[in-house]
């Protein structure tokens, strides 16, 4: 009982620590800030793609390096970078918000409410 009871604690505390972590508030403000011109909150092409439901179709860790660094991930070979280029006529930019990983967590939290 005594375990179990330690158990929901602990999940308790990882479970409001990652709610902590993550403010999609925030990610929504910088998006409007720093995104917004070339992306769509819903699947339309603006002039990258839209970002409705991304979070589905990228692994967080996926786009943890997309946003850090999009071009380094091209030239890594990934698979799913690579199959973007040619498909519009700018390429994303390095953004300075994004080289800060609780910037890329709040923003990750902001993309996963776009469906
Ligand atoms: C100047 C235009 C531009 C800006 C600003 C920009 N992007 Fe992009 N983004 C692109 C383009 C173009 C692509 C498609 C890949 C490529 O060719 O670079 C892309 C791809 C992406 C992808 C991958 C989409 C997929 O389907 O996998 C994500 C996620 C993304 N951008 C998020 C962001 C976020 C978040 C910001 C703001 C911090 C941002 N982008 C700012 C142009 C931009």
């Amino acid at each position: 009982m005594l375990k179990y009871t330690s158990l929901c604690l602990s999940m308790f505390l990882a479970l409001s620590a990652m709610s902590e972590a993550q403010d999609a508030g925030r990610g929504e403000e910088m998006f409007d800030k720093k995104c917004q011109g070339c992306h769509r909150r819903t699947d339309a092409v603006k002039n990258g793609p839209g970002l409705a439901g991304v979070t589905k179709r990228r692994t967080a860790e996926w786009l943890h390096k997309w946003l850090a660094d999009p071009k380094a991930l091209i030239e890594s070979g990934d698979p799913q970078a690579v199959a973007m280029l040619g498909r519009f006529k700018i390429k994303m930019p390095t953004i300075d918000l994004m080289q800060d990983e609780k910037n890329r967590n709040d923003m990750i939290a902001f993309l996963s409410t776009l469906e």
